[in-house]
């Protein structure tokens, strides 16, 4: 079931306090999920605005697109709940989920692939663009400059207000991504780039890219294809997450498609958001065995050392991460693939998740794993250096990006996004003269 958010259920009063002003909000409510009520008269009615830094308590737009229910640990997009995609999709099947509202029947599929597919390579001019970059760049911030650059090759990207220009750009950012990635890591290791294959699937690709060399044939195992097929769907999107309300804000404005992603993989970047996989394998070897893993819960818990258990607590989830479950499983499939029996690593990993999931500390503030506890491991099994981790999940999450994206443009109700402040500042006072400066 589908809809839209509706009005014309109840409202809630604000009194001020030691006034006789008061505010009617009404309620809004979705198709499921707890119900909100529209603050957008709020100050027009009382002069006084919400405080919420972070955004915790603020729906910020209505989306048909992925639903959270963080308590539960239920993941779903457009209805469909993340484990069946999982186990049954591809991720092109899901990016078309996500992009139109529904899964595709098989010309709708055969059209969507077709049109994703062909636009895989990129302009011989972006190419060069690799070598104004050192070769020690970390891999994001080459993502970040090069798909900015994309705007500069596509000026009919920037008449966002054409349904068929919308319709381009998403196909050019998803069938790009991959290349732009593959071509970042071949440029840090010295490698000639791959340039991509369109008779191979969308993970096949990317795996052929990063891993082919020209002077021999290069087969692609079709296991690993089909585990990084699915860490594809894993991160394909996850509402109003930081990189997607940064991609929201920023489109906001009418900036152009590849800019707003270009901002969103820089929000992606950081250690709290995309940034915590390679965090937990940092972690992990930090750690390096298992007898040291109370000692290292111990700093964990002591306030003043600032270290986390990485991979572990979300925003959202207070219950087990749904996409960690999957994570799990794909890493035990990869690894027994790969032949690895015994990885340090994993054994690792599973021991502390067990230890913490039984420690009150965790246990009374509900942190559980989240997506990248396991990941990690899996893309380390496969061959990628952590400094790629992040760059998959942007690939992957470009998909949701321009869904979200396409959306907000796409919502007659869309304006500019600008939140209000408490200043906390200086109030006014007159400008001093260097010399009577103390
Ligand atoms: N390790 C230890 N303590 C934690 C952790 C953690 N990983 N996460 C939260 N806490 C504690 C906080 O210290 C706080 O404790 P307090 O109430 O005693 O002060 C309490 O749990 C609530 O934490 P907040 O920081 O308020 O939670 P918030 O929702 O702001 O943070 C976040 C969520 C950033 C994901 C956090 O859990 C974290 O830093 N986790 C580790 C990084 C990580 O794995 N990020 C990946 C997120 S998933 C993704 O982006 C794909």
């Amino acid at each position: 079931m589908s809809g839209t958010a509706t009005t014309g259920g109840g409202s809630v009063t604000i009194t001020l306090d030691g006034s006789n002003k008061s505010a009617s909000l009404p309620m809004v409510h979705g198709t499921i999920g707890p119900s909100v009520f529209d603050i957008r008269k709020l100050y027009d009615q009382l002069g006084v605005f919400t405080y919420d830094p972070g955004y915790g308590g603020t729906a910020a737009c209505d989306s048909k697109i992925t639903y959270i229910d963080g308590d539960a640990g239920v993941l779903l997009h457009r209805g469909y709940p993340i484990e069946q995609l999982a186990e049954k999709s591809t991720f092109l099947e899901v990016a078309h989920l996500l992009l139109n509202g529904d899964l595709p029947n098989a010309k709708q599929k055969h059209e969507f692939e077709m049109g994703v597919m062909r636009h895989t390579m990129l302009h011989e001019q972006l190419r060069r663009f690799y070598d104004g970059f050192r070769r020690d760049a970390h891999p994001m911030a080459v993502m970040c400059g090069v798909v900015g650059a994309l705007s500069a090759f596509y000026h009919d990207a920037l008449d966002i207000n054409d349904p068929e220009v919308r319709r381009i750009s998403a196909f050019r950012l998803i069938a790009k991504m991959p290349t732009i990635a593959a071509w970042a890591y071949k440029y840090a290791i010295g490698q000639p780039f791959i340039y991509p294959r369109n008779d191979l699937g969308y993970a096949e690709n990317f795996l052929y890219m990063m891993n082919a060399v020209p002077a021999e044939p290069y087969h692609v195992n079709p296991v690993l294809a089909r585990a990084m097929d699915r860490i594809f769907i894993l991160h394909a999107d996850h509402e109003q997450n930081a990189s997607t309300s940064t991609v929201r804000l920023a489109g906001s404005t009418g900036a152009n498609p590849f800019a707003c992603i270009a901002a969103g993989i820089a929000s992606l970047w950081g250690p709290a958001h995309g940034g915590a996989n390679e965090a937990v394998l940092k972690m992990l070897a930090e750690i390096g065995h298992v007898d040291n893993i109370p000692a290292f819960l111990a700093a964990v818990k002591d306030k003043n050392s600032h270290i986390r258990l990485m991979g572990f607590g979300h925003r959202v989830y207070k219950n087990y991460d749904p996409r960690a479950k999957i994570m799990q499983q794909s890493c035990h499939e990869v690894l027994q693939e790969l032949g690895i029996k015994d990885d340090p690593l994993l054994d690792l990993a599973v021991e502390l998740e067990k230890i913490a999931l039984h420690d009150e500390y965790f246990v009374s503030r509900k942190l559980y794993p989240n997506v990248d506890f396991y990941s990690g491991i899996i893309l380390k099994a496969m061959g990628f250096p952590t400094s790629m981790f992040t760059v998959l999940f942007a690939v992957a999450r470009t998909v949701g990006w321009i869904s979200q994206w396409k959306e907000m443009i796409e919502d007659p109700s869309q304006r500019i996004g600008r939140p209000r402040q408490v200043y906390t500042g200086p109030t006014q006072r007159d400008y001093v003269p260097l010399d009577q400066r103390r």
